[in-house]
């Protein structure tokens, strides 16, 4: 088996009186593909906020790679190999898909510093052959000069991908990253997700699951801030406990498949 790359133990966060994840132990090994869901306010995005340094545990420890990193920045997790997706604020919606990337690019590999880059002009850095990868992996190649802000909104998401990855994570966290997506979208980003499997550690929070179910190896769920399952997809979706809090069947009556799927 793998080793442990990111581990939380026994981590807690409270707001006021609200324990929004309390007592986690959760861990994902090198080159894993796993999934976190849960209904609403379970406590997904407390614990990936914990996981990438944006939130400080009240208890409990991180570690990466077995190093005690509960008190880093997220900017040094990063610098350690973990990468969220950027959040759309993140990207610069004026300036061209291909644009992003390079700034994306040299941001990560420290090459220069961003205000150079942007003063100087993205234009002579635009044939690194990792940019050119990135568009064709992500299919932005027929978008690649159009400002950010024209994009739909799964264009933008893989764009946000693709700008995580070149900065080559060794684990790459996504909270919710179909949220709002089309059907035809949601192909589109799994897609690209997919051919980066074995080559990092992923982590997907997710609200429903349909979408995932060929994809996650591993399926993790949440409830009231607390892990209820965890392990092989389908196994850990007839988990008792799950089917009575994530997918609300009685377990005296049949049928009614819950408002998750
Ligand atoms: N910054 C905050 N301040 C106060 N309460 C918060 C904060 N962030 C989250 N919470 C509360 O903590 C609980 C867990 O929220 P969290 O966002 O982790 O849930 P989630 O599983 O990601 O839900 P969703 O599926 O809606 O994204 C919720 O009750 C939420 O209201
Ligand atoms: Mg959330």
């Amino acid at each position: 088996m793998a080793a442990e790359i990111l581990k939380a133990e026994g981590v807690t966060k409270r707001f006021g009186a609200l324990t929004a994840v309390g007592h986690v132990d959760y861990s994902l090994r090198e080159h894993e593909v796993a999934g976190i869901i849960g209904s609403n306010g379970a406590g997904k995005t407390t614990l990936f906020n914990l996981l990438t340094g944006y939130f400080r545990p009240d208890e409990g420890t991180i570690r990466y790679k077995g190093r005690d990193i509960t008190r880093a920045t997220p900017q040094e997790r990063v610098g350690l190999g973990m990468m969220r997706t950027f959040q759309l604020t993140a990207t610069f919606d004026n300036l061209s898909v291909i644009d992003n990337l390079v700034l994306a690019f040299f941001r990560a590999h420290r090459r220069s510093s961003l205000l150079h880059l942007i003063f100087s002009t993205c234009r002579k850095h635009r044939a690194e052959p990792q940019i050119a990868t990135a568009l064709e992996t992500f299919d932005l190649q027929s978008v690649r000069d159009r400002q950010v802000m024209h994009l739909s909104l799964g264009e933008k998401r893989r764009l946000e991908i693709a700008m995580a990855v070149l900065a080559e994570p060794e684990v790459l966290l996504l909270d919710e990253p179909l949220a709002g997506l089309a059907e035809s979208e949601v192909k589109g980003v799994l897609d690209v997700l997919r051919r980066r499997v074995g080559r990092q550690t992923i982590l997907l929070v997710e609200h429903k699951i349909s979408h995932v179910k060929d994809f996650l190896q591993r399926l993790t769920v949440m409830h009231e801030g607390r892990i209820i399952a965890d392990g092989e997809f389908e196994e850990t979706l007839r988990h008792p406990e799950v089917r009575r809090s994530y997918w609300q069947i009685d377990p005296a009556a049949e049928g009614g498949e819950g408002s998750h799927a």
